[in-house]
């Protein structure tokens, strides 16, 4: 403590998997270390794409405060909240529309992309709120004045749109914000089981709340070298699934399972146990966490809203500001 201060949020779009999890909340949990953190739950992005049904929003906003709090996030050291909670953000939002160009909105790549995706699988979000997707991340990481956002590079597109408002505003009114910078880690890409990406519509995640039980179930399944039949086969690790799990999860015998498995002394079979026991080590602390937590609505409201009333302390300080500045006041 302290490198400054970071803000971050992920949407609430349902179960939360493994590979999320060391994609980003991984590293989140180290950066709390160094950093005064500001970690919001984006429910209102999520109304982006889920205007048409929101009922499924409570829940998910639950699970991924349960994800967050199991991963290690701690409430007492973070500020961890409900973007809706915190009405600034809208606010600002609001009043950077009014000065953001529409051609800097539209050109954002992930824009039209999305818009296409989302189209063919019949959601249609060709709407005001979708295109001011990044207006509103940008009014989430600077209404903080957050120096530093860790977001994956799929990101960066917004980030950069967040600084060039920032600039508008700053240079238009008065130097109120901070120009944020991407805090890009080396994050670890683990594969889905089949080692296709691991995403929920490819039906090939590790949930990320997976009991011990479960994980054995889904790593029993991760694909291995197809070219192995007998368990004597001299197999290839570099095609190999669950070899890539390996590297992460059980860096101590990489080596030495590289070696038995082209010298054809280990079985898949064997090796994918070996590799779920060394998971269930390696995510112990998460289980027991998750456990504490579970089911306890009541708390994880409470310090949802703990956070939310510290958020808010830094987010209206800030409004005030821009308000000035813009002779709002
Ligand atoms: N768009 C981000 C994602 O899908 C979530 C997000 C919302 C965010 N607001 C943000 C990320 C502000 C960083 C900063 O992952």
């Amino acid at each position: 403590m302290n490198k400054g201060r970071i803000f971050s949020a992920m949407q609430p779009s349902g179960k939360f998997h493994l590979g999320n999890y060391m994609g980003a909340l991984e590293n989140w949990v180290k950066l709390q270390k160094e950093y005064e953190c500001f970690f919001a739950i984006a429910d209102l992005h999520a109304l982006t794409s889920a205007y048409a049904d929101t009922s499924k929003i409570p829940e998910n906003i639950y699970n991924m405060a349960l994800d967050w709090l199991s991963a290690g996030l701690d409430p007492e050291k973070n500020v961890i909240f409900i973007q809706s909670h915190v009405k600034e953000h809208a606010e600002l939002h609001l009043l950077l529309s009014m000065m953001t160009p529409l051609s800097w909105l539209e050109r954002v790549p992930t824009y039209k992309d999305k818009l296409q995706n989302l189209g063919e699988q019949g959601k249609d979000i060709n709407t005001y709120g979708f295109l001011g997707y990044p207006e509103l991340m940008t009014a989430d990481i600077i209404l903080y004045k957050a120096g530093w956002v860790p977001v994956g590079e799929d990101q960066n597109p917004h980030l950069e749109l967040a600084r060039e408002i920032t600039r508008r505003f700053n240079m238009l009114y008065a130097p109120v914000f901070v120009e944020p910078q991407g805090l890009m880690s080396r994050a670890s890409v683990l594969p889905g089981i089949d080692g296709r990406k691991m995403s929920k519509s490819y039906g090939n995640t590790i949930p990320f709340a997976a009991s011990p039980d479960e994980l054995r179930e889904r790593v029993r399944m991760i694909v291995t070298d197809p070219q192995r039949i007998k368990k004597d086969d001299p197999g290839h690790p570099e095609v190999c699934v669950a070899y890539k799990f390996h590297q992460l999860f059980n860096k101590e015998e990489i080596s030495q399972l590289e070696q038995d498995c082209r010298g054809g002394c280990i079985g898949c079979v064997a090796c994918k146990k070996n590799l779920a026991e060394k998971m269930i080590v390696v995510m112990a602390d998460m289980h027991v966490r998750r456990q504490e937590y579970e089911g306890r609505k009541g708390l994880i409201h409470d310090i949802l809203e703990d956070g939310a009333k510290k958020a808010q302390v830094v987010a209206a300080q800030t409004m005030a500001e821009a308000k000035e500045a813009m002779h709002l006041i």
